[in-house]
């Protein structure tokens, strides 16, 4: 059976968790492939809303095996606090499954990532300081300590040691900080974290594999998006990892011939939190009224998100990239009351026009959105349950955004409840 992706083609926070919710259904697995807890996923399920970090959506699903992949960074006191939650809310958890290679984020990582950041001052990235850059770097470093080795407690105290040798002179000459006493570490690691997550430790590439090979469903669940791939985004105003569809692979061990379907998903209008280019930016009351109807504040980390249209540049950029079959729009809803709508088509750089995403930074920097207007359809969309019920000034829009994107809209969201969509391909 092939794997589906649903990954996000913005900067993140477009509502990839609900169409990983909904498709969940025809799912057996559901899979984390990179990012740790940066992300953070709303869903409301029978009025009840879940905010998850690390575990995958499916995990609401009792027919699921949720699996975080080797591609993630995992903070093992996230994810026991994660799954004592769920076990407290009613969800059973035993099914989950932790890649042995993903690699730990440590205190330390997240000490480091603030202090990256407050060294970088006005510079900074505007990270989510959760220690993903640091953790990332010692993987890549090859100092950096798996969860396969919290099962041996002798090579964890080692690796402990080892990459503490690394940065503790980094905390203590550059940063000018106390050391960390690696036993100390390890003592509280290994006696509040080995018992309760051992279970879930395993060959997570086996059993992709095996249930592929079973002709099972399995779907990977993108986190960030598309321009906060460390490769392909807005370097470096990224994150560490790679959201966009190879990652898929190299985060789970899973080849892309096994890839039949890729899912962007795209907000209606554009989001961003932390620092970058975002050409179609807007700093007046159509922008405010987005982040105040679209409550555009981070699941995570409560900042306030910015605000611009829709652009269809990035977006034609994104469909390359992931080589998305089609695309889910969500949040329309949200631009209900809006008297006009906007859908950037192309960019001015010094006076002249543009339909691709320059690779340059700096002309990215001074992209002059060219849009395209509509008016707005002043109703609420929150009953349409089928592409007939849309008003036509919807319609045109969306219309419009499929044009110009240059593959199907197959779903649209129209509110955060499960049930509030429509799938457009029916
Ligand atoms: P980091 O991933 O914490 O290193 O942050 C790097 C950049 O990615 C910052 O601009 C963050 O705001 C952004 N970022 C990280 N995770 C998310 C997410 O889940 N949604 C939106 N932005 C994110």
């Amino acid at each position: 059976m092939p794997a589906t992706i649903v990954l996000g083609t913005q900067w993140g926070d477009e509502g990839k968790g609900k169409f990983t919710d909904l498709l969940s259904k025809e799912m057996s697995m559901v899979v984390r492939y990179q990012g740790g807890h940066n992300a953070g996923h709303t869903l409301v399920v029978d009025g009840e809303t879940f905010a998850l970090q690390l575990v995958p959506s499916g995990v609401l699903y009792d027919h699921i095996v949720p699996v975080i992949g080797n591609g993630v960074v995992v903070d093992p006191f996230v994810l026991l606090a994660e799954v004592d939650m769920l076990r407290r809310r009613g969800i059973t958890t035993d099914e989950l499954r932790v890649s042995g290679n993903a690699h730990l984020i440590m205190p330390y990582h997240q000490q480091l990532d603030a202090l990256h950041e407050r060294h970088l001052g006005k510079s900074k990235l505007g990270t989510t300081k959760r220690g993903i850059g640091p953790a990332y770097a010692d993987k890549s470093m090859r100092l950096g300590v798996r969860m396969q080795d919290l099962l041996d407690e002798s090579i964890f105290r080692e690796k402990l040691r080892g990459t503490l040798t690394h940065t503790n002179k980094v905390l203590t000459r550059v940063f000018n900080r106390l050391p960390v006493d690696p036993d100390a570490l390890a003592d509280k690691v290994l006696s509040e974290c080995l018992e309760p997550l051992a279970p879930y430790i395993a060959d997570t590439t086996d059993l992709i594999h095996d249930a592929l090979e079973a002709d099972q469903h399995v779907l990977f669940e993108g986190a960030q998006a598309t321009f906060l791939d460390l490769d392909h985004g807005t370097y470096p105003f990224v994150t560490s990892s790679n959201p966009t569809a190879g990652g898929a692979c190299t985060g789970t061990g899973v080849g892309p011939r096994h890839l039949d379907r890729i899912i962007g998903v795209a907000k209606a209008y554009c989001t961003r939190v932390g620092a970058g280019p975002f050409p179609t930016e807007l700093h007046d009351d159509y922008g405010n009224k987005m982040v105040d109807i679209g409550r555009e504040y981070g699941t995570n980390t409560g900042r306030r998100r910015r605000a611009g249209w829709f652009d269809a540049v990035m977006l034609r950029h994104a469909v390359r990239l992931n080589s998305l079959t089609d695309i889910a729009v969500t949040k329309i809803d949200i631009l209900d009351t809006f008297d006009t709508v906007k859908l950037c088509v192309a960019y001015e750089i010094d006076g002249e026009r543009t339909e691709k995403l320059p690779y340059h930074q700096s002309e990215v920097h001074k992209a002059v959105p060219v849009y395209e207007e509509f008016p707005g359809w002043n109703t609420s969309l929150a009953a349409c349950r089928s592409p007939k019920d849309l008003p036509s000034e919807a319609r045109r829009f969306l219309e419009a955004l499929e044009q110009q994107v240059g593959v199907p809209i197959s779903l649209l969201s129209t509110g955060p409840g499960r049930e509030e969509y429509l799938n457009l391909q029916s």
